[in-house]
This record gives structure tokens, sequence and C-alpha cells, in this order.
């Protein structure tokens, strides 16, 4: 165990997407975790009621990744992927595309889910300026989208906070409406019924801006960080038929949906819709090292091939582009993921989790509950003036009491690891409810 921090070893991290005053006059800190679990610098077992931030599938340290992580770096710790290579790379591509949707048959590595983001955009501007279509320059992104915090995810992502403060952003960005609608659809079991018809927000921006100038729509199929919206039925089918009349390609970023969250390898193949690039990252590795992946289309890749071939096809990369040792532990993962059926486990527990978090209906100040794969969000009545206190409160006081959830705004988000079983939900949901009755 760490020993305890004086606050002045608190001082010189500025933590992201924190309150770093508040924070470090009471910090929460984690020394260790195993399987549905962390343990505190106090030595307390917290129970990871949102797979560390949206990424730990299989589960903390499992043995099998570890292992592959510590003996790639012993064995290659580095070799660049421009114009060189190392096996492991192709192999972890190989493996991600023989589980990716249909016709996705080539990955580009990246770091992290902003970086896939920052790629996917760029390849849909180049892909049709290869076509010779250059006038397709602008891209569509969605009210509360959350595409990570480059400038352009930035810029098509629709959360305002993470926007105002960062100047005019990206020119040439337009966004559709969001499609929480708690008068239609609150306390919907899975997808609500009600909002298809938004997707036909995307007609208007053609009627605007002409479907020549449009070069992509990204949306997340389940809007997550934004606090778990869920797409209402019919609605990604629908706006898939729109890009494609128009010649847009979508972007579906599943940052947080692929790799089994949903009861399917990826979003896309629980909705059965087919888009034309997915953004990846979190899961591909368990969490355990950065990594992120762009998979696309065979018409995309090709685009880019029919150049001289001695000429460098796409002017974009990281120098950790397809790292050894995030490539070994992407491999380890996805055995991992294979061996133990977790791609599609979340669909075995969906009904028994979708029970359990409705069942918290009633208590004091929730206006909403929604629910699709292991993913669960309970929206709060915000107090005026005071917003987001609400979830933050409940936030400390369950990891008082030995559980690990996600305050969005006024919104609890939940995402256990696939691997949790069935008594540790009616842990899970103990604590909570718990919670949710005696804080004020
Ligand atoms: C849909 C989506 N895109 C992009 C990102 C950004 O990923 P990262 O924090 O790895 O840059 C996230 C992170 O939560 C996400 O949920």
């Amino acid at each position: 165990m760490s020993a305890k921090l004086t606050t002045n070893d608190l001082e010189p991290f500025w933590m992201p997407f924190t309150a770093n005053r508040q924070y470090k006059k009471a910090p929460r800190l984690l020394v260790s975790a195993e399987r549905t679990h962390y343990t505190t610098d106090d030595g307390r077992r917290v129970l990871d009621g949102t797979s560390g931030l949206w990424c730990v599938n299989a589960g903390h340290c499992r043995p099998k990744i570890v292992e592959a992580i510590r003996k790639q770096v012993g064995e290659l710790d580095f070799a660049g992927s421009f114009q060189m290579g190392h096996p492991k790379a192709f192999e972890c591509a190989s493996k991600l595309v023989n589980i990716a949707p249909p016709g996705f048959d080539h990955v580009f590595f990246t770091n992290s889910g902003s970086e896939s983001v920052e790629t996917a955009l760029k390849m849909a501007l180049a892909y049709h300026r290869a076509k010779g279509n250059a006038a397709k320059v602008r891209l569509i992104g969605r009210e509360r989208g959350y595409h990570g915090v480059n400038f352009g995810g930035t810029s098509v992502g629709g959360i305002a906070n993470n926007r105002k403060w960062f100047g005019s952003l990206l020119s040439g960005v337009d966004h559709l409406r969001h499609t929480h609608d708690l008068v239609r659809n609150a306390f919907s079991r899975g997808e609500p019924e009600h909002g298809a018809e938004l997707a036909d927000d995307l007609e208007r921006l053609v009627a605007l801006h002409d479907a020549s100038t449009i070069a992509a729509v990204i949306v997340e199929p389940v809007a997550c960080s934004t606090g778990v919206l869920i797409p209402p039925k019919g609605y990604l089918k629908r706006l898939a038929a729109i890009c494609a009349k128009h010649d847009i390609l979508l972007i579906f970023d599943e940052v947080i949906t692929a790799f089994g969250r949903l009861g399917t390898p990826f979003g896309a193949d629980y909705f059965g819709v087919s888009p034309d690039i997915i953004t990846t990252a979190k899961g591909i590795t368990n969490g355990t090292i950065p990594m992120g992946a762009v998979f696309v289309k065979t018409k995309i890749y090709d685009a880019f091939m029919s150049g001289a071939e001695e000429a460098i096809d796409l002017f974009h990369g990281y120098t950790y582009s397809g790292h050894p040792v995030a490539c070994a532990a992407c491999i380890a993962t996805l055995e991992t993921y294979q061996e133990e059926g977790l791609l599609t486990r979340a669909a075995e527990l969906a009904p028994y989790w979708e029970d359990a978090v409705h069942a918290l209906k009633g208590l004091p100040h929730i206006i909403d509950i929604r629910n699709i794969g292991l993913i669960g969000a309970i929206e709060f009545d915000p107090i005026p003036g005071e917003p987001g206190k609400l979830a933050h409160t409940r936030f400390v006081e369950a990891f008082k009491r030995g559980l690990l959830v996600r305050a969005t705004g006024d919104i609890i988000a939940l995402s256990p690891p696939l691997i949790i079983e069935k008594k540790e939900i009616d842990q899970l949901f103990d604590i909570l409810s718990s919670v949710l009755k005696t804080v004020n």
C-alpha cells in the first residue's frame, strides 16, 4: 500500500475534468484493483460500478493481459509504424477486424478516443477529396454529443461546458438536435419508443448547407458521457439512410459501446446499422495501456489506394500508432473477451440489470431511469442554481459506502465490468438505493 499523501503532494497534479480545490480537500484515492473491485488507500474495497472510466470491460488486473504487457515491454519496448513495422501490430489489426461488423476490414491505430475521433474526421474529409468531392468539408455532430477533447472532437461535440471556453473551434461544423425527451420517454426500458423522426433533422441541415458541402455525420450510438441518452427506436437506421442518400459518411463513435458494452461486439451490431467509420478506444486494451483504433469500410481504404504506389496514402499518424505494448495488451484483451464470452455477456445480464436499475423508481429526486446492455442512468430533478449537486453528493456518499459510480451533470451513470455476477449487481443496487434514500 502506498503511504498517505500530504496536501503538498496532491497540489502539482492538475487533474482533468475535476474540481481540483474541492477534490484535494477530501481526496479519494485508489491504490489497487482486482476483477470487480478497487481498494482505497485506507484499505476499503470499492465495487467498480463504472469499469474505471467505461474501459475495464473484463475487470481489473486480469492475469493474461498483465502478463502479455510484462512480456512485451521486455522484448520489444518500442517500434514505430511509419514505413516500418512489427508483427504484433499486424496480428492485432487482423484480430480486431475479425470481430468487427461486416465490411470493416481495415483499422488505423491511435492512442485514445479523442485521437480516434480526430483521425476519423480527417479521414472523412480526405476521403471526399480523394473521390473528387473536395467541396464536402462540413462536419455534423449532435447536441450533447461527446467526442473527446481535441479541437475536432470538441467542435463536433455538443456539451456546452466542454465548448464555451475554447473559442470559435472548427469552422463549418453544425449539430443535429439531441434525442433526450423526458416528456414522452421518461422511465423507458431499453430503446425509447418516441423520436425516430428526430433523425430527419439531418434533412434540415442538408437543406441549409446543401449535401455537396457535407462530409460526415458523427454520433455516439448511445451518448454515454452526457448521461446516457439511448437512441429512440429506428432513429439510427433513419439517420444512416439519410446519410447514404446524400453521400454523407456516417461515423459511429463507439469509444464506449464497442467491445461488448451493449451485449454485442459493437454498437453497430446491436442496432443493426452499418456506418462507414467506427472509432474505438477504452475497452480495446481493457483500459490497461492507452490505445484507440479507427475501423473503416473497404470503400474508404480503397479510395486512398488509387495514387502512385510509392506515395504515402494518408498523411496522418502518431508516434505511438500500433505501439507494441498496446498491441500486446489488445491481443490478450481480445483473447480474454473471447475465452470468457464477454462480448455478448451483457446480453445475458441485461434483463436482470434492467429490473434492478428500474427498481430505484420512486426514490427522492429521480425524474428518469434509463438502461441498455450493461449501462444504466438515473437522472435527478436539478436544484435550481446548483446544477450537478444532487449527483455529486450521491457519488461521494456511494464511494464512502463502497461503490464507485459516475456523476455527470444531474445524472448518475453505471457501467460495471462485464464479468460482474448477479449477486454483485444486487450489492451495487443495495448500496445505491441506501444512498439515494438517505442523502438529502
Ligand atoms: C464517445 C467518446 N468519444 C471519445 C472519447 C474520448 O476518449 P479519450 O478520453 O480516450 O480521449 C470518449 C471518452 O469518454 C467517448 O465516450
